[in-house]
């Protein structure tokens, strides 16, 4: 019972005080995801650039990697692993696309993120 107590106090603590440890590990991910970083295409906080601008018959024509604001999970995670055109394929767990998805929804609030 006291042991039980004392492992729900440290594993309570540990969360409470580890925003920015979760925060930190999340933007890891965002910029070295055991592949091309996800930074270079969708900007340092997932703003979303454009990658380029070129002709075609005469049309302006653009590669945009899109904003990954406001995107449901369900969105965010299959557009990782299902990626269409530019964007490479990613190997990445369920948890790794958590923390991905932590790092867009909250990156956009929190200054300290940068
Ligand atoms: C080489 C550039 C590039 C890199 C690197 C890249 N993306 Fe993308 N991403 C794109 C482009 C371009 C699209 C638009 C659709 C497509 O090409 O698949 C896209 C689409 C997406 C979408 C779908 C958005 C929607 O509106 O449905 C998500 C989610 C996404 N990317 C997340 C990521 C994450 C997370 C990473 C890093 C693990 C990453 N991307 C790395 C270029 C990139």
């Amino acid at each position: 019972m006291q042991y039980s107590l004392v492992f729900f106090l440290s594993v309570s603590l540990a969360f409470a005080g580890d925003f920015m440890t979760q925060m930190e590990y999340a933007k890891m991910l965002y910029e070295n995801p055991r592949g091309i970083g996800c930074v270079h295409c969708h900007g340092p906080k997932g703003e979303g650039k454009v990658l380029a601008r070129f002709k075609e018959k005469g049309k302006e024509k653009e590669i945009v990697a899109p904003s990954l604001h406001g995107l449901s999970k369900e969105r965010f995670a299959k557009g990782i692993l299902a990626s269409k055109s530019v964007m490479p394929t990613y190997f990445l767990t369920n948890d790794e696309i958590e923390s991905l998805y932590y790092f867009v929804t909250n990156i956009q609030n929190n200054d300290k993120g940068k």
